[in-house]
């Protein structure tokens, strides 16, 4: 069976499941894929920093350029703009198809990425990027590809959700509801990009460009976080039968004169306490799509956390090696004659 080597970018909380999962289930992930998905080695900034999870030492290296250069598949999950986009460009031109949870990166840089992707002839794939575990951006870009999507309404940031929730749900007002986001370990210790909107922000841009087909940057979106939400707006608006969620909203709108045109933006929202997003309680995420022929859809589950997300990155990984194996774009050549076991892993039922 052939060997693919694959480089893993950063251990965070994400970074050490999707190692875990690596080596944890070798086999079945052979049995998937056709190939042997080998961690070749996991960059980091600091060999000593405290993991999440037990990993072999001789796996880490600080020397993130060399190890690029030197694998089939690239996860990056060192977030942040630099050295990530870089070594993402570096890995596509050395031919590596490359897996990545990186949104702001994404918003900021992403024509450049798929360009440099499609030049390069290598998958670019970044399913953790929005929504953690949620399988959302290859429904979008694969099975509504025939459809025409009309709105998007996504709850796509767990701590927000879960400080309005609390707020709903307690009468807390936001700094406290903000203080257990924090004590329970949703929110980061700076909670900025969460409470501002950048980070649903960035998410919102990715899912208008996959859903309308059109590149969209993330000054491209409007963006207001829920740092003025009070208890005395959540009350009324429970009283006149809403609740109030931070939204990413992208949509085809219609002026006056018929002229059409994309609005994507985040903002606290009230929504109908019927709608089917109302009922998305606590750090939970959630997409809800209108397309012209399948109508409504809504896609919910964990959008955030480190066995959660890393589960969207391993699905990413799992189908670039696939490609590989079945002669797609990849290092090397696939071996000439050889069958992929994709048919035959009787414990699985993805076929
Ligand atoms: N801080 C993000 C959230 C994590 O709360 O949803 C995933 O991007």
């Amino acid at each position: 069976v052939r060997t693919l080597k694959v480089a893993l970018l950063g251990c965070g909380n994400v970074g050490a499941q999707v190692a875990r999962i690596l080596l944890d289930d070798a086999d079945a992930l052979a049995a998937r894929t056709g190939a042997r998905l080998q961690l070749s080695g996991i960059a980091v900034r600091n060999l000593d920093s405290e993991r999440d999870v037990e990993l072999p030492r001789d796996l880490f290296t600080t020397d993130a350029d060399t190890l690029v250069k030197d694998a089939d598949l690239v996860i990056e999950l060192m977030g942040g703009i630099e050295p990530a986009r870089s070594l993402i460009l570096t890995a596509m031109q050395n031919g590596a198809c490359v897996v990545t949870g990186n949104k702001a990166l994404l918003a900021q840089d992403g024509p450049t990425l798929y360009e440099e992707a499609d030049k390069a002839g290598v998958q670019l794939s970044y399913e953790a990027a929005v929504a953690g575990a949620i399988p959302i951006l290859r429904p979008i870009r694969d099975s509504l590809s025939g459809d025409r999507i009309t709105r998007v309404l996504g709850i796509v940031n767990g701590t927000t959700n879960f400080i309005l929730d609390q707020m709903d749900s307690t009468g807390a007002q936001f700094a406290d509801a903000l203080a257990e986001a924090q004590r329970l370990g949703y929110a980061e210790a700076d909670p900025t990009a969460d409470i501002e909107g950048h980070d649903a922000a960035a998410k919102a841009a990715i899912l208008a460009s996959l859903s309308f087909h059109t590149r969209f940057a993330l000054e491209d979106v409007y963006c207001e976080g829920i740092t003025k939400v009070s208890a005395a707006d959540i009350a009324a608006a429970k009283e006149a039968g809403f609740v109030i969620k931070l939204l990413a909203i992208a949509e085809k709108i219609t002026n006056a004169d018929g002229d059409g045109g994309i609005s994507v933006r985040v903002h606290p929202t009230l929504l109908p306490r019927e709608h089917p997003l109302a009922a998305v309680r606590g750090a939970f995420n959630a997409v809800f799509i209108e397309a012209e022929n399948a109508g409504e859809l809504m896609f919910y589950g964990q959008g955030a956390g480190g066995t959660p997300t890393a589960s969207a990155v391993l699905g990413d990984l799992v189908s670039a090696a696939r490609r590989v194996v079945l002669g797609g774009p990849g290092r090397t050549e696939t071996t000439t004659g050889y069958v992929p076991a994709l048919s035959i892993d009787a414990s699985t039922t993805s076929y």
